[in-house]
């Protein structure tokens, strides 16, 4: 094992590519910045919500787009409709994704509710079927910042998790659904995981090498999955506050104490990796600019903890402050690109095992010139 693992470095500096791997302690690769990579591969490019960059967030077309520009994963946010289908939206709330506003035949059906914690107002993908989801069309979430995205108002449907696995499966990558509030979905009798499980299993996808990652920001129900599948689970690590299980259970750990080393030793028990927010890697100021890396990809990769940050954005207002471009005077300066690939580059020299990016084809783009080109 030893000995191909030395012909497998020696032939990536004999082919005289980009990632020069040399051989470190243990089971990681120092790539071509010296950074310690858990495992061999290539950072992996996750097409957060399809490619919302270019169309409307978790509809098939943003998920054919970021599978047509390299992501190797397409992520679906996932939550239960009424007759208990997974779906996919980044909240069980809608009216701030598709047009179900201008429909009077549903105008009773906008409540107030609190959801993990939250009083929110809206329609909720729990009080539709499935078949009167479909009646509902996708729209932009965020008109202001990506204009262009509202050409394709009114294209789309909200996909079926099992229609994301078969456009996955048609191109030829992964994918990396997400449980959304998955304590409120079981309070409400539609747990998430069961459904989960069982339309990654009609796929055949079912083992630790299926190409699939399993998130979640709670952690309880990462723990059941362990105990009910081999496939990859990655736990969510926001930039503050706590876990929603761990609050609705009187537990007082937050996500500061779940990345201490010991946090991190517990989730290494369940989990394959672990998705921070950027901000736990590098901080920002008040400013916005960014300050000294933590060591915390180093932490979890010395506990066999892959890291795949959240997220990467291609606009000034979503960079940090360092890789921001252009006039800042401009009225278009906020939603500009900036230099994004130089932000997947800083967090590439840091060692991370993977990006989401809401722009995958700048991610690969990157990818492809730091670790392909010789
Ligand atoms: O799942 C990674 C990232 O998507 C988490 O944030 O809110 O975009 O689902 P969110
Ligand atoms: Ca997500």
């Amino acid at each position: 094992m030893v000995k191909s693992r030395l012909l497998a470095g020696a032939l990536a500096v004999l082919a005289g590519g980009a990632l020069v791997s040399v051989l470190v302690p243990g089971n990681a690769t120092a790539d071509r910045f010296g950074a310690e990579r858990h495992g061999d591969d290539k950072p992996l490019i996750i097409g957060h919500r399809g490619a919302p960059a270019f169309r409307p967030e978790h509809t098939l077309l943003s998920y054919e787009a970021a599978a047509k520009m390299g992501a190797d994963y397409i992520e679906p946010d996932l939550v239960s409709t009424k007759d208990h289908i997974l779906v996919a939206r980044h909240e069980n709330e809608i009216s701030g994704t598709t047009d179900v506003e201008n429909h009077p035949e549903f105008a009773a059906r906008r409540v107030t509710k609190t959801i993990d914690g939250l009083q929110i107002t809206g329609w909720f993908t729990e009080d539709f079927t499935l078949a009167e989801l479909r009646t509902l069309r996708a729209e932009e979430r965020i008109p202001d910042l990506r204009p262009d995205n509202t050409a394709y108002n009114g294209l789309a449907q909200i996909p079926t998790f099992d229609e994301v696995i078969q456009l996955a499966k048609r191109y030829g990558v992964g994918v990396y659904p997400e449980t959304k509030h998955p304590t409120y979905f079981d309070s409400i009798g539609l747990s998430l995981e069961e459904p989960l499980l069982e339309v990654l299993n009609q796929h055949g996808w079912r083992d630790k090498r299926s190409p699939v990652f399993i998130q979640s920001f709670e952690t309880t129900n990462l723990k059941e999955l362990r105990a009910k599948t081999r496939l990859p689970i990655v736990q969510l690590i926001n930039g503050s506050g706590a876990p929603y299980d761990l609050v609705a259970a009187g537990d007082p750990r937050t996500y500061d104490n779940l990345i201490t080393p010991d946090g991190l030793r517990d989730i290494a028990k369940y989990a394959d990796g672990i998705g921070p927010a950027t901000t736990r890697i590098i901080p920002v100021d008040a400013t916005g600019k960014l300050g000294q890396p933590t060591s915390l990809v180093r932490d979890a990769h010395r506990k066999g903890l892959k890291v795949h940050p959240f997220t990467i954005r291609d606009e000034n207002s979503q960079l940090p402050l360092d890789y921001r471009l252009g006039n800042p005077a401009s009225p278009a300066f906020p939603r500009a690109t900036g230099d994004v690939m130089g932000w997947v580059e800083r967090l590439f020299e840091l060692g991370v095992d993977g990006v989401f990016a809401d722009d995958p084809g700048l991610a690969r783009a990157t990818r492809d010139r730091l670790f392909d080109r010789s």
